[in-house]
């Protein structure tokens, strides 16, 4: 028994009780990464709901309410086998679709043998779950592309964290970039004063968000160095776009005087984020991401070194974002918030949500 609902219960998180019409259903949430799914169950909490994930012998991805029917133990603590996963206490197998499929000395299996089973898809090496608004609804859309993973063009490596903030403190982040010249001067920072200052654009269209800041005549941080031959200048750009359950963001740097700024097609040195958030419990979330970097022919190890990088900064925003939440905690109602200039993206993202929240609970009468 590896996986983590095994363990005794006064070393599980103390959360408050979770409650899932405060996010958003109907939507694809990122499960985890195909990697991560292997021939181990894996217990996630997503939105509320206690889940367990598993890849069967044909290599199909599954996921199931955590629970065995029979006396509840989490089918996490449990084995895969073949098609499916077998309960660890008496030995249940159930299939993908949830019906249990055997019971290990009793040939008749109750119609009521089974557990509640969960829509999953495997899309660029991202395994993305639908959390619907009415159980056992089918997916009213197709979990979104994220072609970089496997793009050639391109190289990945990933990460994810459990997080103790609410999701959307990490939206507030991601959305506002001026933070990199305060917390990550070690490696994606740069002159904080010209982050302060880039002007941005801010659109929304239908539930998504994109904020867009460029920074010419900017001096290179130390990752942007380490991965590219930049003189003492180089024109910033950054580009986020939020989906309500993952951001998009592209980041890089030209050699000024070469391509426009602001084209798409424009070369020189590439990072894509994707930033994965879904919501675990009222206080905590899990943060999937990865990042896609650009090869520079002279500089054979520079994606590595921007993955390390990346990796480094991400846990300095966790520190920054769990303290945070922590102070919020701490001072209660007297933790009002004032708002200022860089928050116009967060801010859109939120109202979002905040629509989204309210369609449901009216859909929900
Ligand atoms: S608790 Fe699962 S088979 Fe008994
Ligand atoms: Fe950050």
């Amino acid at each position: 028994m590896t996986a983590t609902a095994c363990i005794p219960i006064q070393a599980q998180s103390a959360a408050r009780a979770p409650d899932a019409s405060r996010f958003p259903l109907d939507q694809w949430y990122v499960a985890g990464f195909s990697s991560e799914l292997t021939d181990k169950p894996l217990a996630r909490t997503f939105l509320g709901q206690k889940v367990v994930l598993f890849r069967t012998g044909e290599g199909q991805v599954a996921a199931l309410e955590d629970r065995c029917c029979h006396r509840s133990l989490p089918l996490s603590c449990g084995t895969v086998e073949g098609g499916g996963v077998r309960c660890g206490y008496h030995g249940m197998l159930y299939a993908p679709s949830g019906q249990c499929i055997e019971i290990p000395g009793q040939e008749r299996i109750p119609a009521k043998a089974k557990v509640k089973a969960y829509q999953v898809q495997e899309k660029n090496q991202i395994v993305w779950i639908w959390m619907p608004r009415i159980e056992g609804a089918e997916a009213g859309k197709a979990p979104p592309d994220y072609p970089y993973h496997d793009d050639p063009r391109y190289k990945f490596g990933s990460g994810n964290y459990h997080y103790n903030s609410p999701w959307q403190l990490i939206h507030d982040n991601l959305l506002d970039l001026s933070h990199l010249g305060y917390v990550h001067l070690q490696t994606i920072g740069g002159n904080a004063r010209l982050h302060m200052n880039a002007e941005m654009k801010v659109t929304a269209e239908g539930d998504r968000v994109k904020v867009v800041r460029l920074m010419p005549g900017s001096t290179p941080p130390p990752t942007y160095k380490a991965a590219w031959p930049f003189g003492d200048k180089c024109d910033r750009w950054q580009e986020i776009e939020f989906d309500v359950s993952h951001l998009r963001i592209w980041t890089g740097a030209l050699e000024p005087g070469t391509d426009a700024i602001d084209d798409p097609e424009r070369g020189g040195f590439h990072m894509r984020g994707f930033h994965g958030i879904t919501p675990e419990t009222d206080d905590t979330c899990h943060y999937f991401w990865s990042m896609s970097s650009t090869k520079y022919p002279d500089m054979p190890d520079n994606i590595d070194a921007v993955i390390q990088q990346t990796a480094f900064t991400f846990d300095e925003d966790r520190l920054v974002i769990e303290a945070q939440y922590r102070n919020m905690l701490e001072f209660g109602e007297r933790a009002t918030w004032t708002d200022i200039h860089v928050d116009v993206g967060g801010n859109r993202a939120r109202r979002i949500v905040s629509k989204l929240l309210e369609q449901q609970a009216q859909q929900a009468g």
